[in-house]
C-alpha cells in the first residue's frame, strides 16, 4: 500500500529550508514528550496508540452493533456536536457517492446528523422527515452534558419511543459516552441501551476512531478497519527515530510553525476534491480547538477548489499577504469520465474532447499553485494516492499528530479547549439555568 506524502518545495521562499529545519530538535523532542507522556495535556494522550492498540474484538462489537442498527433502520441519526460529530460527517461524505440520498439501489441506511446545531427549523424538519421512517440513534457525547445534542436526543427520543415503543426503541439507540460519569451515561445505564466508552484520555476532537467515529462509519457500510489500518501505518512510520525528512506529521508542525514566526498567520486547507469539505472542517475543529489559546494560534480557514476560486479566490491571491495554504491533492479519482465532443463546439470545448475531467482539474490545480506562490502565498501539498478509507485513516492520524507536534512547538498545551466554556456560561446564564443564578443576574444587568 501506498502512503500519504507531503511536499513543502513551494513553502521554501517565504521561509528557508533551514528555517523549517531548525525546528527539527524541537519537534524530535516533542515525538518524544508525546510518546512519554511528559508534557502539558498528558492525561489526553490516548489517541496516539489508538489505531494499533483497538482490538480485533473491539472493531467486531462495532461492527455487530452496526449491523443491528442496519437490520432495524432505514435512517440513523447520528447525535453529537465537534469532535463528536465531524470526523463521521468528513468520512461519510467523502467516501459515500455524492448524491448518496437518491440512489434508488442503497444497501446502507442513510446516516443523518442532530445535535451538531440549536436551529429549530432543522431539528422540526428532521422530525418531520423522520416520521413513518424506520430510524434508529446513536447518541454521542462524551460529557453527556452537551446542550446541543442532548436538546436533539430529548427531541428524538421521544419522537422514537411513541413510534415504536420504548422495547424497540431501546434496540435502535446507542449511546457513545464517558466509561462511568455524565448524563448520558446515567440515562443508557437506567434505559438498558448498548453503550460504548470514549476513553478519559481521548478528547473529543482526537475520537474519530474510537466508537465515536466508528460506529456510525460502519452504520453507513464504510470498512472501518481499513480506516484504522491506514491510521496504524501512519503511526508505525512517525516515532522520534524516524528521520525528519521522512516523518511527515514533525515536517509538517515545523514547517507551519517556521511560517507563523515569518508572519503567516493564517493556514487555508484547500482541496480540489468536493468530497473532501468535511476533511476540511473537521481539520479546522482539531487544529482551531488545539491551538487558538494564550492569545496566538495560527488561524484555520479551508476552501473547496475550484468552487471557493470564484469568491475567495481574489483574496488568496490579493488580500493580506498573512495566509499560507496546505492543499490536499488527490492524485488518482475512483472513476473515469471524459471531456466529449461536441460538433458545433459553442462552448470552445472541444481542445479538451477526450480528455478526463480530471486532466482539467489537476491543471487547475497546478495553475493555481502557480499563482498563489508568485502572489506570495506559500503552498504545502499533501498528496492522497486515492480517496479510500485507508488514506483517509492516514490522513486522520497524520494531522492528528501534526497537531500534538505543532501545539507543544507553539508552547500551548493542545489537549485543553478552556475558550469554549465562554459562551456557554453566558448562554446558560441568559436561560436562566439553575446553579447559574449570580451570572444571569450579572448578564442581565449588563444588558440592562
Ligand atoms: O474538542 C472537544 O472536546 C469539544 O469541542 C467537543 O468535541 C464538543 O464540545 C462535544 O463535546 P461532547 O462530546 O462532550 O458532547
Amino acid at each position: 500500500m501506498k502512503r500519504i506524502s507531503l511536499n513543502i518545495g513551494k513553502a521554501l521562499g517565504a521561509v528557508t529550508k533551514d528555517q523549517v529545519y531548525a525546528w527539527e530538535p524541537k519537534a524530535k523532542a516533542s515525538i518524544d514528550t508525546l510518546q512519554n507522556g511528559t508534557g502539558a495535556g498528558n492525561d489526553f494522550l490516548g489517541w496516539l496508540h489508538l489505531p494499533s492498540s483497538i482490538t480485533d474484538a473491539e472493531l467486531t462489537d462495532i461492527e455487530q452493533t452496526a449491523e443491528v442498527l442496519r437490520s432495524r433502520c432505514d435512517v440513523v441519526v447520528a447525535i453529537g456536536i465537534g469532535g463528536s460529530y465531524l470526523g463521521t460527517k468528513a468520512v461519510l461524505e467523502a467516501l459515500n457517492n455524492s448524491f448518496d440520498l437518491l440512489l434508488s439501489d442503497r444497501k446502507n441506511p442513510v446516516v443523518l446528523y442532530a445535535g451538531q446545531n440549536i436551529g429549530e427549523d432543522y431539528l422540526y424538519e428532521l422530525s418531520e422527515i423522520l416520521k413513518g421512517k424506520q430510524f434508529g440513534l446513536i447518541n454521542i457525547s462524551k460529557s453527556g452534558t452537551t446542550t446541543e445534542p442532548a436538546l436533539a436526543f430529548r427531541v428524538l427520543k421521544k419522537q422514537l419511543e411513541d413510534a415504536v415503543g420504548k422495547e424497540e426503541a431501546k434496540k435502535r439507540i446507542v449511546a457513545i459516552t464517558d466509561a462511568r460519569k455524565g448524563a448520558l451515561r446515567t440515562l443508557a445505564d437506567q434505559e438498558g441501551y448498548k453503550t460504548f466508552v470514549i476513553p478519559d484520555n481521548v478528547g473529543g476532537r482526537f475520537s474519530v476512531l474510537t466508537p465515536v467515529g466508528l460506529l456510525p462509519i460502519a452504520v453507513a457500510g464504510i470498512n472501518i478497519r481499513d480506516l484504522v489500518a491506514g491510521a496504524a501505518s501512519i503511526e508505525k512510520t512517525s516515532g522520534a527515530d524516524v528521520p525528519f525528512a521522512d516523518n511527515i506529521s514533525a515536517l509538517y508542525a515545523a514547517t507551519r510553525n517556521a511560517l507563523y514566526q515569518s508572519g503567516k498567520k493564517i493556514e487555508i486547507l484547500a482541496n480540489f476534491h468536493p468530497k473532501l469539505h468535511y476533511i476540511g472542517e473537521w481539520w479546522k475543529q482539531l487544529y482551531g480547538e488545539s491551538e487558538g489559546k494564550e492569545h496566538k494560534g495560527i488561524f484555520p480557514a479551508s476552501v473547496d477548489l475550484t468552487t471557493d476560486l470564484h469568491s475567495m479566490g481574489q483574496w488568496i491571491q490579493d488580500g493580506e499577504r498573512t495566509i499560507f495554504e496546505t492543499v490536499i491533492s488527490v492524485e488518482a479519482p475512483n472513476h473515469t469520465f471524459l471531456v466529449p465532443d461536441d460538433p458545433a463546439d459553442l462552448d470552445g470545448l472541444n481542445f479538451l474532447a477526450g480528455k478526463r475531467v480530471d486532466y482539467v482539474n489537476k491543471n487547475a490545480e497546478l495553475g493555481t499553485q502557480l499563482a498563489h506562490v508568485d502572489g506570495g502565498v506559500p503552498n504545502i501539498k499533501i498528496t492522497l494516492p486515492e480517496v479510500n478509507a485507508y488514506y483517509i485513516g492516514q490522513l486522520f492520524y497524520f494531522f492528528e499528530l501534526g497537531c500534538g507536534i505543532s501545539g507543544y512547538l507553539l508552547g500551548v498545551n493542545p489537549f485543553d479547549q478552556p475558550g469554549v466554556e465562554a459562551y456557554k456560561k453566558n448562554m446558560f446564564a441568559l436561560l436562566n439555568k439553575p446553579g447559574y443564578e449570580k451570572e444571569s443576574e450579572a448578564i442581565k444587568a449588563r444588558l440592562k
